[in-house]
């Protein structure tokens, strides 16, 4: 582990390198403890990591994973878009088990609060994309796309104003909202979110960028939690059929107000699989027997919103750009033991010009890797297949997940 610290060095960032739900929260989990400050940088409630906290599960939408380390400092970038009730609920929840993270959480005065009639809007823009192309883009429905919709459009309202009175700017935009897309904004259920709000936070939104710099500046170490993950990114992803922020390492240091040369190390999680939830391209999918064993071994079924993900293979074309855009410093793949029973395990290696999958198949191991926390003792055929994925994406796997257990993890070097 002293090594993997001392390679990771005080700026990483923890970037998916699928379509999100690559069980990012193990390696946070792992490696917050030895960091000072963790932070989010940008996305809203639609990402969901579920956390163990006394025993009981819950599922976290706008905290880092990282706030259940009691010594962490907790930052919220001005990247992401904030559904305030979402946020206190997740304070609430925490505190009720004996975590109080207010104290030691800084949330930026640049992100964006994300209102109830943006989740009306969002799931009006579907309606209306299913009926014009057939299917919608199949979002969580959390008013994400909207809420960036205003904040391009200079519409949006920061948290910066959250301690002064939004009565007026509030009425403005429930005209606006009216009359492009007949959504009825309730105006008093919004001002009583925001009252509470208020009154919780107070003194809790402050100019993160200056502090991140100043910790920074005194050495601290930072973790930064991607949330989604790089297929899903606004620009690089397979829109558009993607969430609307920037979820590569180059936006979350946006969303943060870092600069590049800051960040010591990437780590790229992925799944030894690969999986999905909503619609858009996915040309390694299985349907059928293959398909649900890999969604049942995995528990492949969406946090947030409870849909059955789809499930299918790597497609290496993927994972060898998203080293390239996040720029890998190391890997870490996911769920190997899913795996387990696989006879042979195909994997995406590119198209055909008439657009058909190449696939190469590599041998299974079909016996339980269930735990296993060295290298040395995975099946042969298991070690064969993650050299695999290192010797093609150049990228040294590192961290290797075994199981659901906190300690089913392989750490290398
Ligand atoms: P939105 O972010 O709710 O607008 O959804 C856009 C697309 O991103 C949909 O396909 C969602 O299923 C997907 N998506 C958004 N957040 C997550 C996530 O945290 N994990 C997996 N998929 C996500």
């Amino acid at each position: 582990m002293q090594k993997l610290l001392s390679s990771l060095g005080p700026v990483c960032a923890i970037i998916g390198a699928q379509w999100g739900d690559e069980g990012k929260g193990k390696v946070i989990d792992l490696l917050a403890e030895h960091f000072d400050v963790v932070a989010r940088a940008c996305g809203g409630a639609n990402a969901g990591h579920t956390i163990v906290v006394n025993g009981k599960k819950h599922v976290f939408h706008l905290l880092p994973s990282g706030a259940l380390h009691p010594h962490a400092t907790v930052v919220i970038g001005g990247g992401l878009v904030l559904h305030l009730p979402t946020l206190l609920e997740e304070i609430r929840t925490l505190r009720e088990a004996g975590i109080d993270v207010l104290p030691r959480l800084f949330i930026s005065e640049e992100a964006h609060i994300l209102f109830e009639f943006h989740k009306a809007i969002d799931g009006m823009l579907e309606e209306q994309r299913a009926a014009k192309r057939g299917k919608g883009i199949g979002t969580t429905r959390r008013g994400i796309g909207p809420a960036y919709m205003d904040k391009a459009a200079r519409l949006g309202i920061r948290m910066g104003s959250l301690a002064g009175d939004l009565t007026a700017e509030l009425s403005l935009r429930a005209d606006m909202v009216k009359r492009m897309y007949g959504v009825e904004v309730k105006q008093a259920e919004e001002l009583q979110h925001l009252s509470e709000a208020r009154a919780l936070l107070a003194g809790r939104v402050v100019d993160t960028v200056g502090l991140l710099h100043r910790l920074l500046g005194e050495g601290k170490m930072l973790l930064i939690e991607g949330a989604q993950a790089t297929l899903l990114d606004l620009d690089h992803g397979t829109y558009p059929f993607v969430t609307s922020s920037s979820t590569t390492a180059a936006g979350a240091l946006q969303g943060l107000g870092l600069p590049p040369r800051c960040l010591t190390s990437c780590i790229g999680v992925a799944k030894a699989y690969c999986t999905r939830v909503g619609e858009g391209e996915f040309l390694t999918e299985v349907q059928g027997p293959t398909g649900d064993r890999l969604r049942e071994r995995g528990g492949e079924y969406g946090a947030t919103t409870g849909r059955p993900r789809r499930c299918g293979w790597l497609h290496l074309p993927d994972l060898q750009r998203a080293a390239q855009i996040n720029g890998y410093t190391h890997w870490n793949i996911t769920k190997l033991d899913v795996l387990d029973e696989e006879e042979t395990i195909p994997v995406g290696i590119g198209v055909t010009p008439e657009g058909r999958l190449k696939e190469e198949k590599l041998p299974g191991w079909k016996q339980s890797t269930e735990g296993i926390t060295s290298f040395e003792k995975l099946p042969r055929a298991a070690q064969h297949y993650l050299s695999f994925i290192e010797k093609h994406t150049g990228v040294p796997v590192s961290l290797i997940g075994t199981g659901q257990e906190r300690g089913a993890m392989i750490i290398r070097g």
